[in-house]
């Protein structure tokens, strides 16, 4: 082929992928479509020819890059470049909520009682799925899921299909960052479920229960080509890691507001309910028109969302764990529904906590069709009176289990009888112990009671723990009954021909589900911690309980003064920590998963930490910093893939020294090792986005 050839073919490529570009806006955004379905195949097929053809002409912008991605046995992990924090809820959903956000801010600030009101950015709180789009160069490289925060799925090809999100950004090349990072919600709007839904069942497909599943579920889809035929959205929120490359300053947003607008530019859609409001009323004021528009938007909201306007206050605000100081949640009240309660039975949880469960009439309420609601405890069930065949109350909110408000007294029918709890385990027949002083009930039975067996085993295979994928209920059940698993340890002993044995196990499931027991091994010491499942001890516990010790050795050695050295580690958490290591079962168990080849990273420092511009270097903290709290400053580091460590050694590349540093900065002098200032270290994080969204 010639070049002029070449050439030809070129021009008409870029023509065809603008051409088809434009039809789908005009078809799946403003809902007009310019050409007739056959046209479009026309123009489609066309492009797709010629790019089949000549593969030097294809491109990952390429509209044909939407549909046709091969189907996959698994996702890849990502490991998030700046973290995706999840956001603080405020409590109280009446107008007060929006003040006491407010006060907060203004007092972190320290801002003076008559100082002017702080602004604000007020958002929808989308009720879908998070996700991240990498850009490089200007072109989406990857779409990842949240997961936990610091790590999610590879799911770019099925994003790539949602027409919303651009393939390339839009605007002057002088303007396209060498990175960025978009952070947005993937939604469906209730229409499209309902049209789709209408069509699935005409298929003789299962209907998406809700929008916010249908959404979730649909970008967890293995093969991209189901993603693609789902009505899925999206809109833009924020950003994670960036780089700007030479772009100057004034070109760069101050304030978030500024940041959603360049958003729009770049062409992703942002919600056009949004509002910068200058204090804690307009906030409010927001929040009652919103929940007032909400039965008319045509997607479901959860509540809207506070974010301070001003970049830079957001970095001086910084974060408290996992949740930056500078945004909230403020949630609308959940949905209540009426229904009966058909009867009240007893379920035993992994700790043997032995809970009544309210099973219902089917209702829906909260978009979920709702048939169980938990009691607590038996406290509860007498505080509120519940008794079977009374027309109760029910709410559910979010994704948590549904529960009972109240009782509608006047529809009681005579004789209902009050529940009592069962004086033994209803699965093993173990003895119950009431804990001293508090309302939970026990069963006795330890491992011998299958409930906790399996509790323990779905903990300890649960996407937060081992993440061994696959590994549900179902299978748990079957494992348990079969008696080819009693503990954590017994998962990795198992065989092809053990797995045969059970019902519906094809050799597929059997094969796939020991790739992820044996994926599992390389795994986290946070995780495993938190996967081994004592009592008290939660994921966020685990991890610094990790990050603190560096080593199992070193945890399982540690005494209870040693073990409230981690911070909110108390008198309580440090015995439940004492009580599981001094079991010689629980030790056998942790040798015995060691032995068959469960692993992590051992360090000295934080764990789970994800590669970032400080990736490998340690920092030690002295002195009062100008702006961050220190505790900001060490997650700021850590989040860039730093450490941080107490004492100076040889082995510390940096001392980050405020005011009134003392001995440390004469160490760090005596041993030559760098000392930088607060500027400094904004410095060295800048560009790589400090401003995680
Ligand atoms: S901002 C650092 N803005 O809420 C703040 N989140 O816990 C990060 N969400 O599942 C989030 N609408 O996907 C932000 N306008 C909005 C949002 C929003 C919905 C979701 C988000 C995540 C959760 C945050």
């Amino acid at each position: 082929m010639s070049a002029s050839d070449t050439d030809l073919k070129l021009d008409r490529v870029h023509e065809l992928r603008a051409e088809v570009e434009r039809h789908n806006r005009a078809y799946y955004e403003l809902d007009a479509p310019t050409v007739s379905d056959a046209d479009y195949d026309a123009l489609f097929r066309e492009l797709q020819a010629l790019e089949v053809a000549h593969p030097e002409l294809r491109a990952p912008d390429s509209p044909t890059q939407r549909v046709g991605g091969r189907v996959l046995d698994a996702f890849a992990q990502v490991v998030h470049a700046v973290p995706m924090l999840s956001i603080q809820t405020e409590t109280d959903t009446g107008a007060s909520g929006a003040a006491s956000f407010d006060a907060r801010v203004r007092k972190e600030l320290e801002l003076a009682a008559n100082a002017p009101a702080v602004e604000y950015v007020a958002e929808l709180k989308f009720d879908g799925l998070a996700v991240s789009l990498r850009y490089e160069q200007g072109v989406l490289t990857q779409g990842a899921t949240r997961g936990d925060g610091l790590r999610g799925e590879d799911v770019t090809q099925n994003l790539k299909t949602v027409r919303d999100i651009p393939l390339r950004l839009q605007g002057d090349a002088d303007k396209i960052p060498p990175l960025l990072e978009v952070r947005g919600e993937a939604y469906m709007r209730r229409d499209d479920l309902a049209r789709y839904n209408e069509q699935a069942k005409a298929r003789g497909e299962k209907p998406l229960v809700n929008p916010r599943n249908g959404a979730a579920g649909s970008i967890r889809q293995l093969d991209p080509t189901i993603a693609g035929r789902r009505p899925l959205k999206f809109f833009a929120y924020g950003i994670g890691a960036y780089d700007v490359g030479l772009m100057p300053e004034w070109d760069l947003p101050s304030t978030h507001a500024e940041l959603l607008d360049a958003l729009a530019a770049f062409g992703f859609p942002v919600c056009a309910h949004r509002a910068v409001v200058q204090g804690a009323e307009a906030l409010a004021d927001f929040h009652e028109r919103m929940g007032a528009l909400r039965p008319q938007l045509p997607f479901d909201i959860d509540g809207v969302v506070y974010k301070v306007n001003s970049l830079e206050r957001q970095r001086r605000l910084g974060f408290r764990s996992r949740e930056p100081r500078w945004a909230v949640a403020h949630k609308y009240p959940p949905e209540e529904a009426r229904t009966t309660v058909e009867a009240i039975e007893v379920q035993v949880g992994r700790t043997g906590a032995i809970t009544p469960v309210a099973r219902l009439a089917p209702v829906f309420v909260g978009g979920v069709t709702v048939t169980n609601a938990t009691l607590h405890n038996e406290d509860e069930i007498r505080r509120k009176d519940v008794r079977v065949g009374d027309t109760v109350i029910v709410r559910r909110a979010g994704d948590v289990i549904p529960e009972i408000v109240s009782v509608a007294l006047a529809a009681r029918r005579e004789g209902a009888t009050v529940f009592a709890l069962p004086q033994t385990c209803p699965e093993c027949g173990s003895g119950v112990v009431r804990e001293e002083g508090g309302t939970i009930v026990r069963c006795a039975g330890g491992l011998v009671c299958p409930a906790q067996v399996k509790g323990a085993l779905l903990h300890f295979a649960g996407r937060r723990a081992m993440d061994i994928e696959g590994l549900g209920d179902k299978l748990v059940e079957q494992l348990v009954e079969a008696a080819l698993v009693k503990t954590p340890a017994d998962l990795y002993a198992l065989t092809p021909l053990q797995l045969a044995t059970l019902e519906r196990m094809g050799e597929k499931s059997a094969e796939n589900l020991l790739n992820a027991i044996d994926n599992s091994k390389a795994s986290s010491l946070a995780r495993f911690i938190f996967a081994l499942g004592l009592r008290n001890v939660g994921e966020s516990t685990a991890r610094d309980l990790a990050r603190h010790f560096g080593k199992l050795d070193a945890l399982q050695a540690a005494d209870a003064d040693a073990l409230m050295q981690v911070p909110d580690v108390g008198p309580v958490v440090a015995e439940s920590i004492l009580d599981f290591f001094a079991e010689a079962h629980n030790r056998e168990v942790i040798a015995r998963l060691i032995e068959a080849g469960v692993h992590w990273p051992e360090t000295a420092g934080r764990i789970d930490a994800p590669p970032g511009p400080l990736s490998g270097k340690t920092f030690v903290l002295t002195g009062t910093l100008p702006t961050l709290k220190r505790d900001d400053a060490k997650t700021l580091i850590e989040t860039a893939g730093g450490k941080t460590s107490g004492s100076i050694s040889k082995k510390t590349d940096y001392v980050l020294a405020g005011s009134e540093a003392g001995s440390k900065l004469e160490k760090a002098r005596e041993l030559g090792v760098t000392v930088i200032d607060e500027a400094e270290l904004q410095k060295m994080l800048e560009k790589t986005g400090k401003i995680p969204s």
